[in-house]
């Protein structure tokens, strides 16, 4: 495979939050010509509309409901992707303390995780795709022609977080916040956070998103 030219590339980029999948993903799309998705704002979005309606977080019918139904679409404009949920744009909202505080346990409910995942695979079926999130190698896409699981030590995961967020004089919770969905994402039932057993698996403690970046097109383009 030539993935410079193969546009019917389909890569899986999974791993823990702000492991670097995100700026890693939409750069090799970038640079590979192909779409790119980040697979965390539809379970943002999601949890999003549970506040937003006041539905209750431990009603897994109504929140199964709500995956099943929602619309969402992405545009792309100067600033970035905007998201749209059923014609409203919630970009904004996405990233608010309260939707990283709830997003872990929506993303657990099969009902949710089923209803999302489809609509990832109806996305993906089309055309070449870069697709970053948690389960994309293993459950989402295990057909992937490039399996990559991104990671990095808690702290400088959190460290990354703090300063992206301007919180770095509240380390120590950011850290702890960390941990709690660590946690939860790779401890659920339903689809935990692993690498796929066929996935190169990269720890950018010590490397720069270029020094990644080159590292996973050199192993793509070897493949
Ligand atoms: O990558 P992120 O922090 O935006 O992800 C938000 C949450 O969504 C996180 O708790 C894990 C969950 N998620 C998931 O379970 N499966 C995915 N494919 C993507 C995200």
């Amino acid at each position: 495979m030539k993935a410079d030219s193969d546009c019917t590339l389909k890569m899986a980029i999974d791993g823990p939050a702000a492991s670097g999948k995100s700026i890693v993903g939409r750069e090799i799309a970038r640079r590979l010509g192909l779409r790119f998705l980040d697979t965390g704002t539809m379970y943002r979005a999601i949890t999003w509309e549970v506040i937003r309606t006041d539905v209750s977080l431990d009603d897994a019918c109504e929140l199964t409901a709500m995956a099943a139904h929602a619309n969402m679409q992405l545009v792309s404009s100067k600033d970035g992707d905007r998201l749209l949920l059923n014609g409203d744009d919630i970009t904004d909202m996405l990233r608010l303390p309260e939707v990283d505080a709830n997003v872990s346990a929506v993303s657990a409910l099969s009902g949710v995780r089923r209803a999302l995942v489809a609509q990832q695979r109806n996305i993906a079926a089309n055309s070449g795709i870069v697709m970053c999130g948690r389960d994309i190698g293993t459950v989402v896409l295990p057909d992937a022609g490039a399996k990559i699981f991104l990671t990095a030590s808690a702290e400088i995961r959190a460290k990354r977080r703090a300063i992206e967020a301007g919180q770095e004089h509240d380390l120590q919770r950011v850290l702890d916040d960390m941990r709690r969905r660590d946690k939860i994402d790779s401890e659920r039932e339903d689809s935990p956070l692993h690498p796929a057993d066929d996935a190169t698996i990269i720890c950018s403690d010590n490397l720069t998103v270029e020094d990644v970046v080159l590292q996973i097109l050199s192993k793509v383009r070897a493949c």
